[in-house]
């Protein structure tokens, strides 16, 4: 009775283990995506992050925060400025600076109307880079 009930368990561990491994999202021996692709895909997860902490200090008047997650955002576009050539993504991500400012004199002025509404010009401003980023994909 004993012996099939560690016969049992090891069997469990055993298909537990297969089942594991064949869930395993990255085999190590397969190849890795474009890096670039990667790493502009992190940048923009970024992006994100500091938007969403911009919505929150909003939310909480929070002006120091804000500012800093401007600022933050601004470092973002300024490295994407020296590694994207095109004019029209950097005409974009002019828009989008000039957005970030408006925030940040919203933060250092405490005015909060001022402040979300370069919040909402500054969603604009991603939503309308990425239109124009998938109309080139699709032309290609
Ligand atoms: C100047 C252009 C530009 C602006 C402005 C811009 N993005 Fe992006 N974004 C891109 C490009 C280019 C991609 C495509 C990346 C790819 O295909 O991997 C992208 C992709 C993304 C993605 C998808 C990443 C993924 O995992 O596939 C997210 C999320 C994102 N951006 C968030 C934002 C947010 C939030 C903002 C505004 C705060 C913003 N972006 C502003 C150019 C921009």
């Amino acid at each position: 009775m004993k012996k099939s009930a560690i016969a049992l368990a090891c069997l469990i561990a055993v298909v537990g283990f297969f089942a594991v491994s064949a869930q395993d999202p990255q085999p190590k021996d397969q190849p890795k995506q474009k890096a670039p692709k990667e790493d502009l895909s992190a940048v923009m997860k970024e992006k994100l992050r500091f938007a969403h902490q911009i919505l929150t200090s909003l939310a909480r008047e929070d002006y120091p925060q804000l500012e800093v997650a401007a600022q933050e955002l601004g470092r973002i576009a300024r490295e994407e400025w020296a590694n994207e050539p095109t004019d029209e993504y950097r005409t974009q991500l002019q828009v989008f600076w000039t957005t970030l400012e408006g925030i940040e004199s919203g933060a250092q002025r405490k005015q909060i109307d001022e402040a979300t509404l370069a919040y909402m010009q500054m969603t604009l401003s991603c939503v309308k880079c990425h239109k124009l980023i998938r109309r080139e994909q699709q032309q290609q």
